[in-house]
């Protein structure tokens, strides 16, 4: 069994906080394990649950539209969530249940080892961009130990607010010039370099 499939089991039995009582299915999140794109939404809403599958209600079928935008399909990507379990009545998580939970993207992102992780929305923004706005740097890149981050805005987002749709298509239409100038891209010096100096 590889280690995308072990661990995704593991993650299936997970009963390491309250959102375990409540589940229908988990959803730990699907896509080749060499994926070089790495699609992180929040959690999964009433059709993940039914369905043990991401991004499969709304949302998802316009995430669909996005990637075959850049000639993707979703069989071609990795999607994920920060949380794998629904939270009842589709509510924000807790900060427990997102510290419970992170140790599983984690090790996702570890075994994946995707060049591009691409947020969806502010729980995976807080995770890689922890204190910054999503208006501010959606669709800006940024390159560190060798993976490129990619903030966008969720695609729930233009589902609500239709003025965001466009500027969410413009930023998926950059992701294959990013892709093809991942090897060339300048690393960011970040915090925690800026330490060691
Ligand atoms: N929204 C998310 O963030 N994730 C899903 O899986 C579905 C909707």
């Amino acid at each position: 069994m590889s280690a995308l499939t072990e661990l995704c089991k593991q993650i299936a039995n997970c009963r390491d906080c309250e959102l375990a009582n409540y589940r229908t299915k988990v959803v730990p999140g699907e896509g080749p394990e060499d994926a070089d794109l790495l699609f992180i939404g929040e959690a999964p809403g009433w059709n993940e649950d039914q369905q043990g599958r991401p991004f499969v209600g709304a949302a998802g079928e316009f995430l669909d539209q996005l990637l075959a935008s850049i000639g993707l399909s979703r069989e071609q990507v990795y999607i994920a969530n920060v949380i794998k379990c629904r939270p009842l009545q589709n509510r924000d998580p807790l900060p427990a249940e997102i510290r419970a939970c992170s140790k599983w993207l984690d090790r996702q992102v570890e075994i994946i080892q995707p060049k591009i992780i691409v947020t969806l929305g502010r729980y995976s923004l807080a995770k890689y961009f922890p204190g910054e706005g999503i208006s501010k740097i959606h669709g800006k890149p940024r390159k560190c130990d060798n993976v490129v981050y990619y903030p966008m805005y969720h695609p729930a987002a233009a589902l609500h607010q239709g003025s965001l749709r466009k500027i969410i298509e413009a930023d998926m239409l950059q992701i294959p010039q990013i892709l093809a100038q991942y090897e060339k891209m300048p690393e960011e010096v970040n915090a925690r370099q800026l330490e060691l100096f």
